[in-house]
């Protein structure tokens, strides 16, 4: 399958960052939101990072008026009726992503692709929201997607191999590399990454150390680019705990229970980097 159009749902950082590297591959792009104000933070990020490749001669500045003419703007979700490829990366919630799946498979052409950046939910749950099981996939990209080489490719139970030969083609030209993972609560990258996250909340929540003292400890001690809770707030609070949710609810294991003081601080709207403060003030 050729895939020439792709329309992503979400332009927060992950849902950007993805239409990025897709206009960039020579890909048209649908980047869609709730509302116009999402989509133009979303769409000024991309102009941003673009400008940075510009200033570092990797582009020209007519390279980058290209690129910028790929993407489309929407608010209106019946633009995924004449694209190739749907990528979800809206909110980390599996209501918000089976309703949205529900509605796409009523838009989007017979043969679309419908594929999910999902974090850590369960790819066949998501797919049975739909009459196409087997054309729903996870195309689980890293953050900052630009930068980052890893795509985790995870099937459902019914995905067939010609769409998972599709997506994996993709990620290549995009310049991923893409690892193939069972459909299990937070696949392997959040399987791994997010109980060490969540383990860093706990030291500093039982009073073992600042958050400074954690991260610098992880940073020089392990030679993590970033210390755990530097990273949480890059991530985003509030997908740091919904992503612990669904390990511990997936899995029923109390090891995998969300410290209370992550909990603490997305209830006060503390969610990192994206609101202003997390464990740092930004
Ligand atoms: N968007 C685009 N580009 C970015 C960026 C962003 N948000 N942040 C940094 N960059 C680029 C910079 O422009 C720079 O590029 P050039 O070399 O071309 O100028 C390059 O990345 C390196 O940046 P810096 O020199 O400013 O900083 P750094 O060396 O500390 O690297 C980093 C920044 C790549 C983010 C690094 O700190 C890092 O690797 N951090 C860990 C990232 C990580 O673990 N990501 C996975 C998160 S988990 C996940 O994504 C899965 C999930 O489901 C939650
Ligand atoms: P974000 O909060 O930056 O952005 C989410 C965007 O989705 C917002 O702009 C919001 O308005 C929009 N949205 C919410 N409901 C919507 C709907 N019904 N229709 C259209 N748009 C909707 O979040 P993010 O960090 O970009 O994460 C998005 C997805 O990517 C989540 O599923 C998350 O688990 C996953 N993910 C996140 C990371 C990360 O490091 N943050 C990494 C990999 C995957």
């Amino acid at each position: 399958m050729k895939i020439k159009k792709v329309m992503v749902i979400g332009a927060g950082q992950m849902g950007s960052g993805i239409a990025q590297v897709h206009a960039m591959a020579g890909i048209d792009v649908v980047l869609h939101d709730v509302s116009e104000e999402a989509v133009e933070r979303g769409f000024k990020t991309i102009l941003r990072n673009l400008s940075r490749q510009v200033e570092k001669e990797r582009i020209t500045t007519v390279d980058k008026a290209i690129i910028v003419n790929r993407i489309e703007r929407s608010v209106d979700l019946q633009k995924a009726k004449d694209v190739d490829m749907v990528i979800e990366a809206a909110v980390e919630n599996i209501e918000v992503k089976s309703s949205l799946f529900a509605k796409l498979d009523t838009i989007a052409p017979a043969s679309a692709v419908l594929a999910t950046n999902t974090s850590s939910l369960p790819i066949t749950e998501i797919a049975a929201a739909t009459t196409r099981p087997e054309q729903v996939i996870g195309m689980h990209f890293m953050n900052p997607v630009p930068v980052m080489k890893l795509v985790e490719i995870i099937r459902g139970l019914a995905t067939s191999d010609e769409v998972y030969e599709t997506v994996e083609a993709l990620a290549r030209k995009l310049s991923k590399t893409p690892v193939e993972v069972n459909d299990f609560p937070g696949f392997v990258t959040n399987r791994i990454l997010m109980p060490m996250i969540n383990e860093a909340i706990f030291t500093v929540y039982e009073g073992v150390a600042t958050p400074e003292a954690v991260d610098e400890v992880m940073k020089l001690g392990m030679n993590h680019p970033m210390g755990p809770l530097t990273l949480a707030d890059f991530i985003g609070l509030d997908t740091c705990l919904y992503i612990m949710e669904t390990l511990h609810k997936g899995f029923g294991d109390d090891k995998y229970r969300p410290c209370p003081l992550l909990r603490k601080y997305v209830k006060a709207g503390w969610l990192g980097k994206k609101t202003g403060r997390g464990f740092y003030q930004y």
